[in-house]
């Protein structure tokens, strides 16, 4: 823990360093996953989509029956000071609930116990101008999760499994497949681009619906770039003419090699180029105004 990086981090109403910061050993959220999170973008200072992420904070609260622990407006007091507190623009901040700490130890909810609430803020990484350009490659691997991944929840064993696939294979994500059908990447979201189409999997119970797959969905609107939500199968990813992730961190990415084969050309296509410039554009507007509009 020593050589942790001491930025401010908050716990259940204080902040401090994080190395200083400890939960009980009873945590649910330790012994069960029993929590869940969120991960917000912070662009020179101004919370990205904060709004979304609180209401999709509510929605996962909501599903396993945790109270939400504050308001809007105390999140967002909450988040302002960490972002305040940290001497980087931008940031990335983590956001977990879980139902707290009880004893005995019981699956079932305990009679009263207290959300155990856990912040803290690392400087963003987002990809690098040399990966925008190139794009990334990926595999598949069947989705082996659980059928509630719309929850945001801290227990991701099977997401984490998924990841290290994708270290292992030397790519940068894994997409899960369900019953022939692509739903999503370990930590992102997925697109797929057909015949000048962007192709979305529709929301469901199996995925978690991104705030940057909302964002993508609404810059397609505005800039009247066709865009269709629908199923999209194992073989209509692997013959896409683009596919994208899309994530808090990693923006949008364009996956130019898919299980050791090209996707389209094997280069970031043209619609890819377009949307990217549109979230730039977006981001940027942001940052100036400060307006999450
Ligand atoms: N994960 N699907 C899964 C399974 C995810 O874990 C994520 C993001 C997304 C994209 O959601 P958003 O656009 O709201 O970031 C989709 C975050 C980054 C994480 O776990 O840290």
């Amino acid at each position: 823990m020593a050589d942790w990086p001491d930025m401010i981090a908050y716990l259940n109403g204080s902040f401090a360093p994080l190395a200083q910061l400890q939960v009980p050993v009873l945590d649910r959220g330790f012994l069960f996953g029993d929590g869940v999170y969120e991960m917000i973008p912070v662009y020179a200072r101004q919370p990205f989509r904060l709004a979304e992420h609180l209401r999709r904070l509510q929605h996962s609260l909501d599903a396993v029956r945790i109270a939400n622990p504050h308001s809007e407006a105390e999140w967002t007091a909450i988040v302002g000071e960490l972002v305040a507190q940290q001497d980087f623009a931008d940031q990335s901040i983590y956001l977990q609930v879980t139902r707290g700490a009880a004893y005995p130890r019981n699956h079932a909810f305990p009679a009263d116990s207290t959300p155990t609430v856990f912040l803290f803020a690392d400087p963003l990484t987002t990809p690098s101008a040399t990966l925008l350009a190139q794009g990334v490659a990926a595999v598949t691997q069947a989705d082996v999760r659980w059928l509630r991944c719309n929850i945001k929840a801290i227990s991701l064993l099977a997401n984490v499994l998924a990841k290290q696939h994708a270290v292992d294979e030397d790519v940068a994500e894994t997409i899960l497949i369900r019953d022939g059908l692509m739903i999503e990447g370990s930590a992102s979201n997925i697109f797929v681009v057909r015949d000048g189409v962007i192709l979305a999997p529709p929301p469901s119970h199996l995925m978690l619906t991104g705030i940057t797959y909302d964002l993508i969905i609404e810059l397609a609107q505005q800039h009247d770039m066709p865009l269709q939500a629908c199923e999209i199968s194992a073989d209509e990813l692997r013959a896409a003419d683009e596919v994208w992730l899309t994530s808090s961190s990693k923006e949008v990415l364009a996956i130019v090699t898919l299980d050791g084969r090209p996707v389209g050309n094997g280069v970031p296509g043209p619609i890819y180029k377009a949307m990217y410039a549109h979230y730039a554009a977006f981001k940027t507007g942001v940052m100036q105004q400060g307006k999450d509009y």
